[in-house]
């Protein structure tokens, strides 16, 4: 049988609690493809600042990238909010990111038919969305230097960061972009701030340029503010949207809310080889951790972007995105996507509903 070692970050907040369902959902999906998994829990986040002192320990980074794949559950909470830059939690996060050399994060908005009533948006409006938001995710203002705090000539004290990208972070991210499209609907929306941004200017260029590389895709530009907009006026207009890492970052958050829920957005960053590390695009949610109320769905379907993108184990993930559909259609609805007539349950009951979905498919021979 096949076997894989996978790294489990469960990190702070309702991280550990999704992370919990989801490995259970992929070593029993996995059982029945005849795929075993060996699990190593390490620490990240706030869970490795109490622990280790710092938020991405050695350790965790090189068991991470001597493993096949890396689940991530969230990290953040208050607790560390004040830290110093360098001892905050979001900071391991980018580090790991950023030692994978994850650049491409692919984070999928569709709205399914059993939740089509927890959308905000009017049903019409809803139906049919399904749409690939690929984010750049190892450069631009998260990382780019110089950044800092400083004092201006007034003597006042300014914080300052720097939107960077060179042409081979552009390129790169652009050929995952158009080969995404090119598997989904053949549309490939290109957004940045073109009118404002040298950054974006060259972005605009340089997926323009990788564009005739692939005739098949049918290629626009929008810039972000209208993006925003239309986002929420007819979200069905796109396909597969490439942008940098912070439009990224805010649109996904945008475009899951049109699904229902941010507690359903799964995640999976790639680089150009190694491990993929694979995380819901929610955060900690330390408003609800540790009350057994999260949505576990979103790492859950992380867990089958694992399987499919992670280890090429298409029908195990197969599994996995039937099983969810059926809980759902079975009318399980944790608090976040709740609507009249659902059973409403928490996260470990979600996560028990969806193992028996999975138990009651049939093995593959
Ligand atoms: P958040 O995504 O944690 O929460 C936003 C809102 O959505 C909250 O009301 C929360 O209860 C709800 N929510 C999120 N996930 C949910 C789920 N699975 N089920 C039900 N409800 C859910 O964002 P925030 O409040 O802005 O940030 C909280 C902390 O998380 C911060 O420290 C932030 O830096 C961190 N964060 C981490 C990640 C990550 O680990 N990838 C992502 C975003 C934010
Ligand atoms: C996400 C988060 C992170 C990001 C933070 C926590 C660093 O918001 O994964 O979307 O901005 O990338
Ligand atoms: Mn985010």
């Amino acid at each position: 049988s096949k076997r894989y070692t996978i790294t489990l970050l469960p990190g702070d907040g309702i991280g550990p609690e999704v992370i919990s369902v989801a490995t259970n959902v992929l070593k029993l999906a996995g059982s029945l493809e005849g795929i075993e998994f060996k699990f190593q829990e390490m620490p990240v986040g706030g869970a490795a600042l109490d622990l280790t002192g710092v938020p991405l320990p050695e350790e965790t980074l090189s068991a991470a990238n001597k493993s096949d794949a890396v689940l991530l559950g969230a990290i953040g909470g208050y607790k560390w909010d004040k830290n110093e830059k360098h001892l905050k939690p979001e900071t391991g996060l980018l580090q790991l990111r950023a030692g994978l050399k994850v650049f491409a994060n692919l984070r999928p908005a569709t709205v399914l038919p059993q939740l089509v009533d927890a959308s905000t948006l009017k049903k019409e409006v809803a139906v049919g969305v399904d749409l690939m938001v690929v984010r750049e995710l190892t450069g631009g203002i998260y990382f780019g230097e110089p950044r800092g705090f400083s004092t201006n000539e007034n003597g006042e004290e300014i914080g300052f960061n720097t939107e960077v990208y060179a042409t081979h972070e552009i390129d790169r991210i652009a050929r995952v972009a158009f080969e995404t499209a090119r598997k989904r609907h053949g549309k490939l929306c290109s957004v940045d701030k073109a009118n404002v941004l040298e950054a974006s200017i060259l972005w605009r260029k340089r997926v323009t340029a990788i564009a005739s590389e692939y005739p098949d895709v049918e290629l626009s530009h929008m810039y972000v503010d209208n993006a925003a907009m239309q986002l929420v006026r007819n979200p069905k207009q796109f396909d597969t949207i490439v942008t940098n890492n912070i439009f990224g970052d805010i649109l996904s958050d945008e475009a899951s809310m049109i699904t229902g829920s941010i507690g359903m957005l799964p995640s999976a960053s790639l680089g150009e080889s190694g491990p993929g590390l694979f995380e819901p695009i929610h955060g900690s949610a330390p408003d609800i951790a540790r009350q057994d109320k999260a949505n576990p769905l979103a790492t859950v379907l992380s867990a089958a972007m694992l399987l499919k993108y992670g280890l090429g184990e298409e029908n195990a993930a197969k599994r996995i995105e039937t099983a969810v559909l059926d809980t759902l259609s079975r009318g399980y609805r944790t608090g976040d996507i709740y609507s009249d007539g659902n059973k409403l349950v928490g996260c470990k009951e979600m996560g028990e509903e969806v193992l028996k979905s999975v138990d009651s498919q049939v093995p593959s021979p």
